[in-house]
């Protein structure tokens, strides 16, 4: 992202922001309520373009007016919503197939061996695949929408606040499977979060996000010795346990 401007009508939320993130990096976004994370990642997924400045995603920009190449684009990035965002009518096969259909290229067979394999892989019983979101335990609604968002097989994974709402055992748990996976998948990851345990187990970088825009970038520990207001305000709201 370069020299991006967002604003809400005449709020400006990011104000000549540069964000870059390479290849298999993991990435955690942290900032205030209300600094723009979540209009950050929308950016990012094309779903609500800057006011000003360019998103360029795999070398393209995020304006080509190409459809075949935004869509190619498209494919290529996996998101977890905040509130799991799961189709509530649907019962958790089909919101995993969902998008499998969506690419309307592969049969019913296939379909339900790839939502086999994905359950799987975050850990869920193929008994689940029936339930409806309603039957769904937090943790368990996480796994689902990530298993949806991993379903095309993206390069790029967005996860906004994979944990919050889970105890800390559920929200370890969770943290140790999204690390597996994006080993084994070789993700780029950039997450939201502003739990520490979260920043830890991924073993991140983390930008800060304050006076929006990218106020620093780094190692937890060398982020959290920058010195200013913004940070101190941040990371003194949430101690690690031992400070
Ligand atoms: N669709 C919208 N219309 C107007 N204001 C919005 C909209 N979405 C978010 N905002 C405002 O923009 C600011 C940044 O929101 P958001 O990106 O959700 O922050 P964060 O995820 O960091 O908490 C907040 O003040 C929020 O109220
Ligand atoms: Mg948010």
């Amino acid at each position: 992202m370069r020299g991006v401007w967002s604003r809400y009508q005449d709020i400006v939320i990011h104000r000549g922001l540069d964000f870059q993130v390479l290849a298999g990096e993991v990435v955690a976004l942290v900032g205030g309520s209300g600094s723009g994370k979540t209009t950050l990642l929308r950016e990012i997924l094309g779903l609500l373009p800057p006011h000003r400045g360019s998103v360029r995603l795999f070398g393209h920009d995020l304006r080509t007016p190409d459809a075949l190449l935004q869509r190619d684009i498209r494919r290529r990035l996996g998101m977890l919503f905040q509130q799991g965002a799961l189709f509530s009518a649907l019962p958790v096969f089909d919101n995993i197939a969902f998008p499998l259909r969506e690419l309307g290229a592969l049969d019913e067979a296939w379909i339900a061996e790839l939502v086999r394999l994905k359950m799987a892989m975050v850990e869920l019983e193929p008994a689940h695949a029936g339930l409806m979101p309603t039957e769904l335990s937090g943790g368990m609604t996480k796994r689902v929408a990530l298993a949806r968002a991993l379903a095309l097989e993206p390069e790029l994974l967005l996860l906004d606040e994979p944990t919050a709402g889970l105890d800390p055992a559920r929200s370890q748990s969770f943290v140790r499977l999204i690390r597996g996976l994006q080993q084994s998948l070789n993700l780029t990851v950039v997450l939201v979060t502003h739990d520490m345990d979260t920043l830890r187990g991924l073993d991140c970088e983390v930008a800060v996000l304050a006076e929006q825009r990218i106020l620093t970038r780094g190692a937890l520990d060398a982020v959290r010795a920058f010195p200013h207001p913004a940070i101190a305000r941040f990371f003194n709201l949430f101690p690690t346990a031992g400070a």
